[in-house]
């Protein structure tokens, strides 16, 4: 299959272009470095130091006869996008290329801009280049679990069946996202699938939950690591409990810490998101997937953190819970469905106990990069 792959230079992109090649795919990249200025932007780094575009070219042709054929630039440009669409003419464009923080989108005016500019115009102007080059393509995109919010009943994958005044249909659940990035998530979903609508596109919609872990099956060298941030806009909380453990500092929840979220590896990301485009929708479909393997609450990721942390490298890490600089409920209900995926093959191999033992292997191995970037793990992006 011949598949284009939007943010081809991210956490889960590189990944999915060395499982792609692995499986015999004719991979195509795009992207424009957004994530490594931006992480650049606030004084950070990806804690694991990750090799250029053309280093990663160049060792993919080394290790496989095959690589990533790949096109610089930004997908939020319209006619970079058709350009791509029409050279390339791909079975399969996974669109990862987004501005993915919430704090970012949270930090003022300016930001929370860039992020509904990018993030919408990019997802519509790959809708128009599909509806007038290749409209039998299937467009998978990554939006996230975020979009549902944390509503007081069972999260059904996509859509629901719903009873009001003595008529019933089915219809999409509410979104009530928590962050500018989440919202412009949501207008995506909405927009993919008003597309599919007016003009059958084919469409995988990906509510994907928070994914963890540095390394999948295929990630075997140095060359070929993923970027890992544990900063405050750009790490995410597990991340950054595992660097503040190995780092020597305390491991801070927001706020009360019973905020509840849907988890996976990044292995199980991979295989998600590789049999999302080995079985493709039908023709013409809207397809919405939940996907992630458990869910626990960030007290529940704290303590184990603490405890692998400690069985594995003798540690001993303090948890201390500091006030929450985000809006959300601390204490609430979590029940999303996820079943489609498992129906169409997956099986999780996630196990986050055995899990964080490599993700604090590899942190401890740049133990020293920990202690640089200790000064931006702490809250600094507030939400009031
Ligand atoms: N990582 C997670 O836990 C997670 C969870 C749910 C959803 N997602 C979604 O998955 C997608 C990928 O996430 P990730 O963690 O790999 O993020 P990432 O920031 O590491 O990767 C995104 C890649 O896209 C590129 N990019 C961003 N905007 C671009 C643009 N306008 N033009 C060209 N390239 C651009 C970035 O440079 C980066 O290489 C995002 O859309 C994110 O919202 C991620």
């Amino acid at each position: 299959m011949r598949v284009l792959i939007l943010g081809v230079d991210g956490y889960i992109g590189w990944p999915l272009a060395l499982r792609l090649i692995q499986r015999g795919h004719e991979v195509y990249g795009a992207d424009s470095f957004f994530t490594r200025r931006r992480v650049r932007e606030v004084g950070s780094d990806s804690l694991i130091p990750i090799k250029s575009m053309q280093e990663r070219i160049e060792h993919l042709k080394k290790r496989f006869s095959s690589t990533v054929n790949f096109f610089r630039g930004d997908v939020s440009n319209a006619s970079f996008i058709y350009r791509l669409v029409e050279e390339i003419r791909p079975d399969a464009v996974v669109h990862l290329a987004e501005q993915r923080s919430a704090p970012y989108s949270m930090i003022d005016l300016k930001h929370a801009t860039v992020t509904m500019e990018k993030n919408i115009i990019s997802t519509l102007s790959l809708i128009y280049a599909a509806k007038d080059i290749r409209p039998d393509m299937h467009i998978l995109k990554l939006g996230t679990m975020g979009e549902y919010g944390t509503p007081n009943v069972e999260i059904p994958e996509g859509f629901f069946e719903v009873e009001y005044r003595g008529r019933k249909d089915v219809l999409p659940f509410p979104r009530n996202a928590s962050s500018w990035y989440h919202w412009s998530k949501v207008h995506d979903s909405n927009n993919l699938m008003f597309a599919n609508r007016v003009w059958g596109l084919s469409v995988t919609d990906v509510m994907q939950g928070v994914v963890y872990g540095t390394r999948t099956a295929d990630i075997q060298d140095r060359s070929e690591f993923t970027r890992f941030d544990i900063d405050e806009v750009w790490g995410t909380a597990l991340n950054r409990f595992c660097a503040q453990a190995v780092g020597g500092l305390p491991i801070t929840p927001y706020g009360k810490g019973g905020q509840t979220r849907g988890f996976l590896s990044l292995e199980d990301s991979i295989t998600c998101l590789t049999i999302g485009l080995e079985k493709p929708p039908e023709r013409g479909e809207y397809r919405v997937l939940n996907q992630f393997d458990q869910y626990y609450s960030i007290n529940e990721l704290a303590l184990t953190v603490r405890e692998v942390y400690a069985k594995e490298f003798g540690g001993n890490a303090e948890i201390m819970h500091v006030d929450n600089p985000r809006v959300e409920k601390e204490e609430h209900f979590y029940k999303p469905v996820s079943e489609k995926l498992r129906k169409m093959g997956y099986s999780p191999s996630g196990d986050l106990k055995h899990d964080l033992k490599t993700i604090l292997t590899d942190v401890e191995r740049y133990r020293q990069r920990v202690d640089k970037l200790k000064k931006v793990i702490m809250p600094r992006t507030q939400w009031k």
